[in-house]
């Protein structure tokens, strides 16, 4: 059984550059290989691994729905959008990843989505670990795509805002009745002037575990300067925060994996 690590938030908080990095510090524990699935519409987690953004699931459901596709002669529709699916799946040298990309057009995904989920339960067991980058709504989760969710990092900005919004996510997640095993909070650009007077804030989440990471001037420079978050140094307050916590959390605590 794989460990299902997913990484939630409002926008633009950071979930992509936390997930990338609980990846980088799986493999380089060499604890890996890691699935990664990149379930955000504006997907930009293959470019944090430095890769080209492949053909996503989005795009062959689409092509599925609309029977763009020729289905060779003695195979099953079934049969064969697994065949699609899996030129979706990107496979290096200790990391594996799908990306979800958006809906394409108002059709109705129910039937290719019980066929996904399918295809991504038989994936997790290849892997002792994957790690989902979600987009804000939790849409993915609500299609049931991960079940059973070991860890949710919740991202949030160091605002009142912000840690509503992940408040919201943990509610949403307990409507939709999806089973979290454990949950930590990440507060990103977190301002030591501003802790005092947002602490109730952070409680309310009601999350025990809170990790933070402060603005970076070092991570501005290496996201303007394309580094893959995979071969970012550990001079980056983030990369030193999220090796700790994955350690913490995950590899080190018992039942981690
Ligand atoms: N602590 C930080 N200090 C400086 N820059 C940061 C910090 N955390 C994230 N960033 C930068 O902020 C931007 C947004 O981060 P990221 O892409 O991880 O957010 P996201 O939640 O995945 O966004 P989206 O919702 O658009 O997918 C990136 O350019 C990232 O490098
Ligand atoms: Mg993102």
């Amino acid at each position: 059984m794989s460990y299902t690590i997913a990484v939630a938030g409002k926008g633009g908080t950071g979930k992509t550059t936390v997930a990338s990095l609980i990846v980088k510090r799986i493999i380089d524990r060499k604890a890996g290989p890691v699935l990664a699935v990149d379930a955000d519409p504006n997907s930009n987690l293959a470019e944090a691994f430095g890769s080209d953004i492949p053909v996503t699931v989005g795009k062959i459901m689409h092509d599925f729905l609309e029977t763009k596709i020729d289905i060779p002669m003695g195979m099953t529709k079934e049969s064969f959008l697994d065949f699609k699916l899996n030129t979706a799946l990107i496979e290096t040298k200790h990391l594996d990843f799908i990306v979800m990309g958006r809906k394409h057009g108002p059709g109705c995904y129910c039937y290719p989505n019980v066929l996904l989920k399918n295809f991504v339960s038989k994936l997790s067991g290849n892997y002792p670990y994957i790690v989902i980058d979600n987009e804000a709504g939790m849409e993915h989760l609500s299609r049931k795509n991960a079940e059973v969710i070991d860890l949710l990092a919740l991202v949030a900005d160091h605002s009142v805002r912000g840690l509503r919004a992940v408040k919201r996510v943990l509610e949403l997640a307990d409507e939709l009745d999806i089973k979290i095993k454990n949950r930590i909070l990440v507060v990103n650009r977190f301002r030591q002037e501003n802790a005092e007077l947002l602490a109730p804030n952070i409680r309310e989440v009601g999350v025990d575990n809170v990790f933070t990471i402060a603005e970076d001037p070092l991570l501005v420079r290496a996201d303007a300067e394309q580094v893959p978050v995979m071969r970012m140094s550990e001079d980056l307050e983030a990369v030193r925060t999220v090796a700790r916590m994955t350690d913490e959390v995950v590899l080190d605590a018992a039942g981690g994996s």
